[in-house]
C-alpha cells in the first residue's frame, strides 16, 4: 500500500453498527476536518486530469458537494449538484436509482450540462454503486462525456464499480475497505 493510502486510511474514522448493526460506517469528516489531510486527499484525485481539459465537476449529494467544490476550483472547471429530489429550483432532469432498502430520485438542472461537455462524476464513497450509477445515467441522458467517476472510498465486496464500468465510466478510487 501506497504511503498516501495509509495516511488517508488512517484519517477516516470507522463506527461499527452505525447506523445500523452490521454495518461499519466509514466517516470521512476527521479525513476533510484535518488540513493536511485534506489536501492530499484532493491532490490525488485530482492530479490525473491536471493539465487535461474538464469542463466540470458534478458532485453527488451531499459528500460529493465538498469534493466536488475543491476539485472544480483546483481544474478550473465548473461545479455541478445532483441533489435529492425536490431541492432545484429551475427545471430538472431526474432519474430512479436503487439504494440498498427501495429507491429515491435525484435530479439536476436541464440546462447545467451541455452536450459534448467533459465532466468528472464526484462522490465520497463507492459502495452498491446504485447511486453513482444513477448520476452517471442522467449525465449520459444530458450528453456528457464523462472522464472518469471518482471516489476516495471503494467497497469492493459490493461490486458498485462494475456497475459504472459496464456504463463505459472509467472509476477511480483512492482506497477500500473490505466488508460494508
Ligand atoms: C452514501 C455515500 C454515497 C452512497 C454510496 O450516501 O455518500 O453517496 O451512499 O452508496 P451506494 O454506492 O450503495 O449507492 P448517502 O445515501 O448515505 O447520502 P448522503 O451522502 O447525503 O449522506
Ligand atoms: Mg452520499
Amino acid at each position: 500500500m501506497l504511503a498516501v493510502q495509509s495516511e488517508l486510511i488512517s484519517a477516516i474514522r470507522s463506527i461499527p453498527d452505525y447506523p445500523k448493526p452490521g454495518i461499519v460506517f466509514r466517516d470521512i469528516t476527521t479525513l476533510l476536518g484535518n488540513p493536511k489531510t485534506f489536501r492530499r486527499t484532493i491532490d490525488e484525485l485530482v492530479h490525473p486530469y491536471a493539465g487535461t481539459k474538464v469542463d466540470k465537476i458534478a458532485g453527488i449529494e451531499a459528500r460529493g458537494f465538498i469534493l466536488g467544490g475543491a476539485i472544480a476550483h483546483q481544474l478550473s472547471a465548473g461545479f455541478v449538484p445532483i441533489r435529492k429530489k425536490g431541492k432545484l429550483p429551475h427545471e430538472t432532469v431526474r432519474i430512479a436509482y436503487s439504494l440498498e432498502y427501495g429507491v429515491d430520485e435525484m435530479e439536476m438542472h436541464k440546462d447545467a450540462i451541455e452536450p459534448g461537455e467533459k465532466v468528472i462524476l464526484v462522490d465520497d464513497l463507492i459502495a452498491t454503486g446504485g447511486t453513482a450509477e444513477g448520476a452517471t445515467k442522467l449525465l449520459q441522458q444530458m450528453g456528457a462525456d464523462i472522464v472518469a467517476a471518482c471516489f476516495i472510498i471503494d467497497l469492493p465486496d459490493l461490486g458498485g464499480r462494475k456497475k459504472l464500468e459496464a456504463l463505459g465510466v472509467k472509476v477511480r478510487t483512492l482506497i477500500e475497505f473490505e466488508g460494508h
